[in-house]
């Protein structure tokens, strides 16, 4: 295999689900930020980028966050915890910003997204897809989770994604009960312990005769 094909497949295989993290390695600031700007990177439906990331490395909050978590020791142990935020409605104000940013960016007149803007009004804001748009963002926040992982893998740093949580619990514990955003997935980030048995496990995935099939 080339050798980016190999690496990305290498990476893939080291990556597992980590139970135990080592409690005391930190991600140093330059690994993190590299793996800040893979978030701000994902792609999402119309680019509408409807996430936000919270990094929390506070003890005190993760401490009242893990009850709330099963229990689960990543919670307080890993070194950056991040939950992933799902925009709770998609407005107008949020189509207008995007056409806005996109204008900017690319230096061209607002007025010559009018049918992009368009497509937004009539799909998410005012069509039928605006009754389910938090499961929508939820879709979009899980390719963000994704590409965490990946990139995480890449760079040698270890990552738990973690649905076993009670979003409502996180939602008062971090002022999200109202507002924009709310909790949606928790992705634990660090280095593994060497206790950590499952490391060694072997993957269990279906073959591509199971899953791909080409026509
Ligand atoms: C969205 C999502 C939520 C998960 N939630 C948890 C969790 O709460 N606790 C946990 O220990 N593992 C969790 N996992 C890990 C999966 O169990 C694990 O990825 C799967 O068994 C495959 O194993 P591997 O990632 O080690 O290859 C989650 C994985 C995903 C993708």
């Amino acid at each position: 295999m080339p050798d980016a094909s190999q690496q990305l497949i290498d990476a893939l295989e080291w990556r597992y689900a980590t139970k135990v993290f080592d409690g005391q390695r930190q991600i140093d600031a330059a690994t993190w930020s590299t793996l800040e700007r893979s978030l701000l990177l994902t792609a999402s439906s119309y680019g509408l980028q409807p996430w936000k990331f919270l990094v929390i490395t506070d003890a005190a909050i993760r401490a009242e966050l893990r009850p709330h978590s099963w229990n689960q020791s990543q919670i307080t142990d890993c070194s950056h915890l991040v939950v992933l935020l799902k925009k709770r409605q998609i407005t107008a104000a949020d189509a207008d910003q995007l056409i806005q940013a996109t204008a900017s960016t690319r230096g061209i007149e607002a007025s010559a997204l009018d049918g992009y803007r368009q497509m937004i009004q009539v799909d998410l804001i005012d069509g039928p897809r605006s009754q389910i748009i938090g499961q929508w963002s939820a879709n979009q926040v899980y390719i963000a989770l994704g590409n965490l992982l990946t990139s995480a893998a890449l760079l040698g740093v270890d990552t738990c994604a973690i649905e076993g949580f009670s979003p409502p619990e996180y939602d008062r514990i971090l002022g999200l009960e109202t507002g924009d955003y709310q909790s949606c997935v928790v992705c634990a980030c660090g280095y593994r312990s060497q206790d950590d048995k499952y490391a060694s496990l072997s993957k269990v995935r279906y073959g591509a005769d199971r899953l791909i099939e080409h026509r």
